[in-house]
């Protein structure tokens, strides 16, 4: 089926490939033209993309919003090839089809209340935060991006990021940026600077991010990458425990204030 609504601005569509751009081995960004203007969707939110031609893929895969152009009705997702899936979604053309349940979840608090906020993403935790940076600049929020990886071939999408503001690097080998752990970016010790923080990675790193955040007394929120299938509540196994009780991280989350989570 081509379009089903799940209720009044989610629903599942199959929409056209018509871009897909390779960045290196590991990632990939496609994107995807709709036929019908897009409801509201919020930076953080996800879609949950069926891959059609993986007889091992039975469940959907959530993966974020990257981008949106609302004139173009075209959603950008970027990709990393972490198995089965997502790399049989990396073998589709401009042209073929994708079926996508989207807009899901929970986005970023984004609004002007913030003068100056701080991104921070690991790896393909970055995927989130594009979005997001646009959004918070057309507020008039002043935005920062501390990005991490394991290597210089990691650190990927940096120019987009430079468009928004400032960015800030760390790789653990040291082959770009400085050398080390993202927490240990210089920019931590002025996090006491920003409004807020705003995250999306590996847990550890996410978890880490908190507790700085916590001693510096900064409002964080973090984009969770549980594992889930149906992205709609229905099935529960994207559980988060929370100091409210235990909440689905696909339709209360993916994005928590970290002071909702007991991390700290
Ligand atoms: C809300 C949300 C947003 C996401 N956004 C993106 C995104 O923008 N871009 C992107 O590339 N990935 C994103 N992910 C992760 C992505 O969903 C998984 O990498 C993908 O489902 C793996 O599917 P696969 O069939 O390729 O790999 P599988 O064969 O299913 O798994 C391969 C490896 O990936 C790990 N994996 C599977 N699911 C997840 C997960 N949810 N989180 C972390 N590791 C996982 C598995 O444990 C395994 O080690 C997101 C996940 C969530 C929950
Ligand atoms: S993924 Fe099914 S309830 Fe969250």
């Amino acid at each position: 089926m081509a379009y089903f609504n799940i209720n009044h601005h989610q629903h599942s569509e199959d929409l056209l490939i018509v871009g897909k751009r390779d960045i290196n081995q590991s990632y990939y960004v496609l994107t995807l033209k709709s036929s019908y203007q897009f409801p509201l969707i919020e930076p953080g939110q996800f879609v949950n993309v069926l891959v059609d031609n993986s007889p091992t893929t039975f469940l959907r895969r959530p993966i974020s919003i990257y981008d949106v152009d609302f004139e173009q009705s075209t959603i950008d997702l970027l990709i990393l090839k972490a198995g089965d899936g997502t790399r049989k979604l990396a073998e589709k053309n401009i042209g073929d089809m994708v079926n996508l349940l989207f807009p899901l979840g929970r986005g970023f608090t984004c609004d002007a209340s913030v003068g100056k906020v701080l991104m921070i993403g690991g790896g393909v935790g970055l995927a989130p935060l594009l979005f997001l940076g646009k959004q918070l600049v057309n507020e008039g929020v002043e935005v920062h991006t501390l990005i991490g990886g394991r290597s210089k071939d990691y650190i990927i999408e940096m120019e987009k990021f430079e468009l928004l503001g400032k960015v800030y690097i760390s790789t653990d080998d040291g082959s770009f940026g400085e050398k080390g752990l993202l927490t240990a970016n210089s920019i931590i010790s002025e996090l006491s600077a920003f409004d807020k923080v705003f995250t999306c990675g590996p847990d550890p790193m996410m978890k880490a991010v908190a507790l700085l955040c916590d001693a510096y007394g900064v409002s964080c929120e973090v984009s969770l990458e549980n594992l889930m299938a149906c992205g709609i509540g229905s099935c529960l196994c994207c559980v988060e425990d929370t100091v409210d009780g235990h909440k689905c991280a696909c339709t209360d989350g993916p994005v928590f204030n970290t002071k909702l989570l007991k991390w700290i």
